[in-house]
C-alpha cells in the first residue's frame, strides 16, 4: 500500500467527479472550486457526521442557519473591520503579490527539508538503530539550520503581534527571500490588507449601504445568542452550532481546496459561566481530536498545534493539524473567546446581552469556547487519506495494482453497486434492477452493467464504494449474490436481504 502524491489526488478528484476548478471551461477563477456528484455526496456526508455528533448527539447543542449578509456594524464589534488582515508585499519586478508570513514561512520550510533529507540519509544508513531525535540533537548542520529556523520564526511572530510592518520588510531582506517568480529581492512596504469581501446595497449609496460577505460563521451564532437562548430554554453551559459559507479574500490561492476564496466552515459556539472557560477548552478540544480518529484519521497524522498568535478575541487558541500532502496544516481551531464577541455587540448595538444563571443568581456576559472546522479541508483530508495504491491479487492469480479510496464507509458517495455479470442478459439485468430498486431506498446506490466485472469493481474502488453485489447465472436460481467487500476484497454468496443488512450495517457513523 502506498500514498498518493498531491498532483495525483487533485487529478483523481477531477476525474472521478469529487472537485472541479470552478468556471474551467473560462480558464478557472483562483481559489474557487466546484463539487461533482461524488464531491457533494462526500460533502453532505461529513456535514452529516459532524451535525449528529455535534448537535443530535449533545442535548446541550442546537443548530441555527443564518443569513450570510449581516448588519455592518456586526464586524466593527467583532474586530473584522480593523484587525482581519494579512500583511502583504508586493514584488516590483514580477508585479506578483505575497503573504509577508508567508514567505518567512516559506524560507524556513526549504531549510525544513535540507534538515529531512539529512534525516533521511542517516536513517538509511544507520538502519534500525537510528535514533532521529538523538541525531537531530547532535549534528552540527541540523543544529545550525533549526536555529536559523527558529530565529526568523521568532522573530515574525513578535513583528506580527506588534503589527509591526518595518520589522516585517527588514527581515525578509535579512533573510535574502527572493521572489519566486522573478528572482529578484525587489520589494516594496510591507502593509496590511483587509480579508474581507464587500457589496454595496442597491437602494443606499455609499459607506452606509456597504455590506460585507460574512468572513466566518460565527457572529450570526452571537447576534442570536438571546434569540436562541429564550427559545431553546437552554441553560449555561450549551452551545450553537452552524454550518455554511464563508468568504475570504485569500491574496495566495495555492494547495487546491486548502484555502479558498468561498468555502463552508461547520462551527459552534460554546457558552460557558466566566472562569470555566479553561475547563472547557480543554475538553473541546479532546472531544474534536477524538471525533477525527473516530471517523478514521490515523493518529500520527494528527496534532495540536497551540498559537504562538493569538487572534483578536482569544485568550487560548490551538489547531488541530492534520498531515496533509505538503505537510501538517490547520484543519479546525479551538478558540477560548472569552466574552469578547458578546460584549462587543453589546456595547455597539446598545442592547443588554447577558444571561441570569439561576444557579447562583448572577447576571453575566458568557464566555465562549469555539470549535471551527473548514468543511472543504475535511473533505481534502478524507481524500488524501484514503486515496492509495495497493497490490491485490488477480482472478487469475497473479498480482496487479488497484487504486482504492478507503473512505470510512458512511462517508462514501455510494455504499453498494449493483453489478449484473452481463449487460445482454435479460434475467441477470432485470433482477440488477430490482435490487437496485430495493437498495436505493435506504442508501445511496449505484447500478453499473457496462465493461468486464473487474474493470468495474475498479471503478467502485476508485470513488469509494464498500461495497459491490454481483447478480451471475446461480442468482437467478436460488436469489443468491455474491457481496464483494472493498478494504478486504472477501467476497460472501448470501440472500439478497442478508446482502443489504449487511451494507447497512456498516455504514452507520461513529457516534
Ligand atoms: N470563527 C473562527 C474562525 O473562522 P479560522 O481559524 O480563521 O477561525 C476556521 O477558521 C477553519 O476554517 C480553519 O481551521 C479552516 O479549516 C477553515 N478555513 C479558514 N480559512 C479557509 C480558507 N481560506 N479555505 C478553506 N478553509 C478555510
Amino acid at each position: 500500500m502506498s500514498a498518493i502524491d498531491f498532483k495525483r489526488l487533485t487529478s483523481h478528484c477531477k476525474e472521478y467527479g469529487f472537485i472541479f476548478q470552478s468556471s474551467e471551461i473560462y480558464d478557472g477563477l483562483a481559489a474557487v472550486y466546484d463539487y461533482g456528484p461524488n464531491g457533494v455526496e462526500l460533502k453532505k456526508n461529513i456535514e452529516s457526521y459532524w451535525w449528529k455528533s455535534m448537535v443530535q448527539m449533545h442535548d446541550n447543542i442546537v443548530g441555527i442557519d443564518a443569513a450570510i449578509f449581516m448588519h455592518p456594524k456586526v464586524w466593527k464589534a467583532s474586530g473584522h473591520v480593523d484587525a482581519f488582515n494579512d500583511p502583504l508585499v508586493d514584488n516590483k519586478d514580477s508585479k506578483k503579490r505575497y503573504r509577508a508570513d508567508q514567505l518567512i514561512e516559506g524560507y524556513c520550510e526549504k531549510i525544513e527539508a535540507k534538515i529531512k533529507k539529512d534525516v533521511d540519509k542517516a536513517a538509511k544508513r544507520f538502519g534500525d538503530a537510528f535514533d532521529e531525535k538523538q541525531f537531530r540533537e547532535t549534528n552540527q548542520r541540523i543544529i545550525d539550520r533549526q536555529a536559523k529556523i527558529d530565529a526568523a520564526m521568532n522573530s515574525m511572530n513578535s513583528f506580527l503581534k506588534e503589527e509591526d510592518m518595518e520589522g516585517l520588510k527588514n527581515l525578509i531582506e535579512e533573510l535574502e527571500i527572493a521572489c519566486p517568480e522573478s528572482g529578484s529581492r525587489n520589494w516594496t512596504e510591507v502593509r496590511q490588507f483587509n480579508l474581507m469581501f464587500s457589496t454595496q446595497l442597491g437602494n443606499i449609496a455609499g459607506e452606509e449601504g456597504k455590506l460585507y460577505l460574512r468572513p466566518e460563521t460565527a457572529q450570526g451564532i452571537f447576534t442570536n445568542f438571546l434569540n436562541v437562548q429564550k427559545t431553546s430554554r437552554q441553560k449555561v453551559p450549551f452551545g450553537i452550532a452552524q454550518i455554511g459559507k464563508a468568504f475570504r479574500n485569500e491574496i495566495i490561492a495555492r494547495q487546491f481546496t486548502f484555502r479558498m476564496r468561498e468555502f463552508h466552515q461547520m462551527e459552534m459556539q460554546f457558552f460557558v459561566r466566566p472562569g470555566e472557560d479553561e475547563k472547557w477548552y480543554d475538553y473541546w478540544k479532546n472531544t474534536r481530536l477524538a471525533w477525527h480518529k473516530a471517523i478514521g484519521s490515523p493518529a500520527e497524522k494528527l496534532r495540536f498545534h497551540d498559537h504562538d498568535n493569538l487572534a483578536h478575541y482569544a485568550n487560548a487558541a490551538l489547531d488541530i493539524e492534520f498531515e496533509f500532502p505538503f505537510g501538517f496544516r490547520e484543519l479546525e481551531g479551538i478558540h477560548s473567546r472569552t466574552d469578547f464577541d458578546l460584549k462587543s455587540h453589546q456595547e455597539l448595538s446598545g442592547r443588554k446581552i447577558q444571561y441570569f444563571d439561576p444557579e447562583i443568581n448572577e447576571n453575566y456576559v458568557p464566555y465562549v469556547v469555539e470549535t471551527s472546522i473548514g468543511l472543504d479541508r475535511m473533505i481534502l483530508a478524507q481524500m488524501a487519506n484514503a486515496l492509495q495504491d495497493e497490490t491485490v491479487p488477480d482472478a487469475d492469480g497473479k498480482e496487479s495494482t488497484r487504486t482504492v479510496l478507503k473512505l470510512h464507509p458512511s462517508l462514501s458517495p455510494n455504499k453498494c453497486a449493483i453489478l449484473p455479470l452481463l449487460k445482454n442478459h435479460e434475467g441477470l439485468v432485470n433482477m440488477g434492477k430490482d435490487v437496485f430498486n430495493n437498495f436505493k431506498k435506504s442508501f445511496n446506490t449505484i447500478y453499473d452493467e457496462k465493461d468486464a466485472i473487474g474493470r468495474r469493481y475498479r471503478r467502485q474502488d476508485a470513488i469509494g464504494t464498500p461495497f459491490c453485489l454481483t447478480i451471475d447465472h446461480q442468482s437467478l436460481e436460488d436469489q443468491t449474490v455474491t457481496l464483494r467487500n472493498r478494504d478486504d476484497l472477501s467476497q460472501v454468496r448470501i440472500s439478497v436481504e442478508e446482502a443489504k443488512a449487511k451494507v447497512k450495517a456498516n455504514i452507520e457513523f461513529p457516534l
